[in-house]
Formats: C-alpha cells, sequence, structure tokens
C-alpha cells in the first residue's frame, strides 16, 4: 500500500518504486564497491605475495632511484593495491574491475562470450582455459568457463592481430608492454600466439613487476627451455637497460595516468640508465 502510494507520487518525476527482488546485483549499489573472491591460492603464493617481500622491497628501492617523469603515477598511488589485493591480484581491484559498474553481471558476461564466441576463428576460446586462482571471478556460460581476464584478452588479440598480423607471424616477435599489470595479456598472448617469442612486461609501479614476475613464473612462461626457447619472457622494470621496438599497445593509456610520451620518456630512459 506504502510503495503503491510512493510509486504513484514519484511516477511523474521519473522515478518508480518497485522490489528489489527485481533489481540485478549491480543495480542494488549505487556506488561501485570492489568484492573479494577468497579463492584458492597455490602453495607459497601467500608467503610470496607479501608487501615486505625483499624482492618487492629491492624493486621499489630502485623504482625509487629511476627518473621521475617516467615513474611517477597519476592515478597508481601508495595504497592502491591492499596487502589482501597483492596476494588475490586477479581479484576485482585497480587492475581489472570484474562486478563494478552497470551491466557488470552474469548476463553482461554471457552477451560478452557469445560476441567472444562470434568472432573466435581461431578457436582461442578452447585453447585459453580460465580458472578462479588469485581471486579471480569466473562465470559458467554454456559450459565454459570465462572472466574478465580471458574475455578482455582475446578481444584485444583479435584487435591486434587485424592490425598487426599477429596469429600467422613467424616465430621472433617482441612485444613491449607499457602497464602490463599483473601479466594478463602477457599470458594470453604468449599461450595464443606462437609467433610472439619475446614479451617484456613494463611497469613503473614496482607491485605491478614484483605480481607479473610472480604470475608469468606461475604460468611456467617465464621460462621455456623446454622448447628450446630461452628467456621467452623478460619481465623488467623501467630502471633496467632493455631496448625494445613497440609492437602495440591496446589501452588508451591516459585512463592509466601514463601521458603519451611517457613511450618516448621510457625508450630515452633505457638508453640512458646506466644501471642499479
Ligand atoms: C588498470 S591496470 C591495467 C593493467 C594491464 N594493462 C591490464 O590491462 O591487465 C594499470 C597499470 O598501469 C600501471 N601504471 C600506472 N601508472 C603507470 C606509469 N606512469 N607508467 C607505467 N605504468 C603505469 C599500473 O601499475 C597498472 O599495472
Amino acid at each position: 500500500m506504502i510503495a503503491k502510494l510512493l510509486d504513484s507520487t514519484l511516477k511523474p518525476y521519473g522515478y518508480r518504486v518497485v522490489p528489489s527482488s527485481i533489481l540485478h546485483d549491480w543495480q542494488k549499489e549505487l556506488e561501485p564497491k570492489a568484492r573479494f573472491n577468497a579463492s584458492r591460492l597455490p602453495p607459497g603464493a601467500a608467503s610470496y605475495l607479501r608487501p615486505d617481500h625483499p624482492r618487492l622491497v629491492e624493486l621499489k628501492r630502485r623504482y625509487a632511484s629511476f627518473d621521475r617523469r617516467v615513474t611517477s603515477p597519476l592515478v597508481w598511488v601508495d595504497g592502491s593495491l591492499s596487502a589482501q589485493e597483492l596476494r588475490y591480484f586477479r581479484g576485482d581491484n585497480a587492475y581489472v574491475w570484474q562486478l563494478r559498474g552497470p551491466n557488470m553481471d552474469a548476463g553482461a558476461y554471457a552477451l560478452a562470450t557469445y560476441y567472444a564466441k562470434s568472432i573466435d576463428a581461431l578457436g582461442l576460446l578452447a585453447r585459453l582455459v580460465e580458472d578462479d586462482c588469485f581471486g579471480n571471478f569466473t562465470f559458467d556460460i554454456g559450459g565454459t568457463l570465462v572472466s574478465r581476464d580471458l574475455l578482455d584478452s582475446l578481444v584485444e588479440l583479435y584487435f591486434l592481430d587485424r592490425h598487426l598480423g599477429l596469429a600467422f607471424a613467424a616465430p621472433g616477435l617482441t612485444v613491449l608492454d607499457i602497464g602490463a599489470g599483473y601479466g594478463r595479456l602477457a599470458h594470453r598472448m604468449l599461450s595464443a600466439l606462437p609467433g610472439v617469442t619475446r614479451y617484456l612486461c613494463t611497469d613503473a609501479i614496482a607491485e605491478s613487476t614484483f605480481v607479473s614476475e610472480y604470475y608469468l613464473g606461475f604460468r611456467k612462461l617465464d621460462d621455456l627451455s623446454s622448447d628450446g626457447v630461452t628467456g621467452r619472457i623478460d619481465t623488467v622494470s623501467v630502471s633496467q637497460r632493455h631496448k625494445s621496438h613497440l609492437e602495440g599497445d591496446t589501452h588508451d593509456t591516459s585512463s592509466l595516468g601514463v601521458e603519451p610520451k611517457a613511450v618516448t620518456l621510457v625508450k630515452e630512459a633505457f638508453e640512458n640508465s646506466h644501471g642499479c
């Protein structure tokens, strides 16, 4: 009775009163909030992925002494990644939002999955397997386990293939990923495209380099000596001297707080760096 009265009062102003049971989850929260998936962690992960790990402390020290024009974050500040998010780096956090914002629910994942299937000429959905390791949110869509990690990567791989012809390229391609995060696209590209034999993950935030090093090792992509190719992945920090050429960048870097000129600055920095 009260609901009906309120509804008829508010209707002329463009508002309706409806039971919350008919709303999607994302319609109930007006402020986007991170959600946490305490999925299983592999053995050793919790003891390695911690803020006081010596490797992370060392990376932070080296990054702190580097050219500030490259490493000063506009968006990523201390605290962008909590200690819990360092362990559950594939969760719904600053790296990849997964359940926040309009339409970020199972229905949207289903639509995105069927879109991905419609462009999947190389059969990547069958080849790129998914799991919920490190807090990743997964959805079973018609028997295919998907996540934003998987779907974003698949669409990006087809975009890059369309523009750079990566799918049937002969082995020997090097990719430089600036702002590589936890190594999401590195993992997917190296699993999908045999032409890519070297993938350089660079990031101005020490935590990201720390996590991507760990993650690519976990996916066994840091040393592919078993197939005769050593050093197929170099996870580099911007404070190391490395020269590379840019194969592609799938992101609007302005959203990361990275000026386009950062690409030039990184190259200059590699050239001018005297090591650490
Ligand atoms: C939203 S995350 C995206 C990560 C990854 N590209 C992905 O799509 O999975 C943004 C990344 O940019 C990195 N980043 C932030 N400021 C940067 C800067 N000035 N230069 C390079 N990387 C930066 C962060 O550490 C983080 O890894």
